[in-house]
C-alpha cells in the first residue's frame, strides 16, 4: 500500500511514523509513506495557496490549482483520494478494513477556514474522524494511517485485530497480566482455570456488558457497519 500525504504542515509529520508497529510495516515495505508539501505545487510566484471568499467570511481559503496539480501528479488508476474535513463521513473501523484493501490512498489535509468546494471533484471520498473541529486535517491523516497500517495484510497477526473493538460491533473484552493479586485486586479466577470454551464465554459477556454500559448505539446498530 502507498500513501501520499498532501498537507499545508510537512513537519507535523516527522517523527510520527518512525516508532513501533508503522516503523516496521514501512521497513518491510508493506507500506510506503510520502508528505507532500501543497505549497510546492503552487504555480503563483509567492507560493501563495489560500485566498479569501467569494461572498465574504473569515479566515483564507484553500485555493484549487495547487490541490488539482497535486492530484494531477500523483494520482494513478488505482488511487482512492479522499479529503479530511469535519463535514466527512464519520471514521468507523469499518472504513478502515476497506481503505486497508486499497492499493494507493492521497490524502488531502485541508487547513483554514476551508478549501475551495471544487477540490470535491478531484476528491473520492470525504472523512471526518469524529463531531468536532480541529485546526485540520493532518492529525485526522495520522489517525487514519495507523488505524490502516496495523490492518493491512502481515502488519500484525490476524488474531490480533479480529477481536478489536467494533469488530462484531462489540467493544474489546478486558485483559489482564501478572500478577494475579495486584494491590488487592484479583485477576478473574476464570481466565486462570485453563477452560477455553468458558474464557471465550466469559469473554464474549463481557463485550457485551461494556458496550451495553459505553457505547448502547452500538447494539442498536445505528453505527454504520451495517
Ligand atoms: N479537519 C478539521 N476537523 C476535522 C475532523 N473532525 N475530521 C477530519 N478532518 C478535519
Amino acid at each position: 500500500m502507498k500513501i501520499d500525504v498532501l498537507t499545508l504542515f510537512p513537519d507535523m509529520f516527522n517523527n510520527i511514523f518512525s516508532e513501533s508497529i508503522i516503523k516496521r510495516a514501512i521497513s518491510n515495505n508493506l507500506v510506503e509513506i510520502n508528505i507532500h508539501n501543497i505549497r510546492d505545487y503552487s504555480k503563483d510566484p509567492h507560493k501563495k495557496v489560500d485566498d479569501t471568499p467569494y461572498g465574504g467570511g473569515a479566515g483564507m481559503v484553500l485555493m484549487c490549482q495547487p490541490i488539482f496539480d497535486a492530484v494531477k501528479a500523483l494520482k494513478t488508476e488505482n488511487s482512492k483520494v479522499i479529503l479530511l474535513t469535519p463535514g466527512g463521513t464519520l471514521y468507523k473501523q469499518k472504513i478502515a478494513f476497506n481503505l486497508s484493501k486499497e492499493k494507493h490512498l492521497i490524502l488531502i489535509c485541508g487547513h483554514y477556514e476551508g478549501f475551495d468546494e471544487r477540490i470535491k471533484t478531484v476528491v473520492d471520498t470525504e472523512i471526518s474522524i469524529g463531531d468536532y473541529v480541529l485546526t485540520g486535517g493532518e492529525i485526522p491523516a495520522m489517525i487514519i494511517i495507523d488505524s490502516i497500517t496495523r490492518l493491512i495484510d502481515g502488519v500484525i497477526r490476524k488474531e490480533s485485530y479480529e477481536s478489536d473493538s467494533f469488530t462484531d460491533n462489540l467493544l474489546d473484552y478486558p485483559t489482564y497480566t501478572k500478577p494475579r493479586v495486584y494491590e488487592g485486586l484479583e485477576v478473574p479466577s476464570v481466565l486462570i482455570s485453563g477452560d477455553h470454551k468458558k474464557i471465550n464465554e466469559w469473554r464474549r459477556e463481557k463485550q457485551i456488558e461494556v458496550t451495553k454500559k459505553n457505547r448502547p448505539d452500538l447494539l442498536k446498530g445505528d453505527n454504520g457497519y451495517e
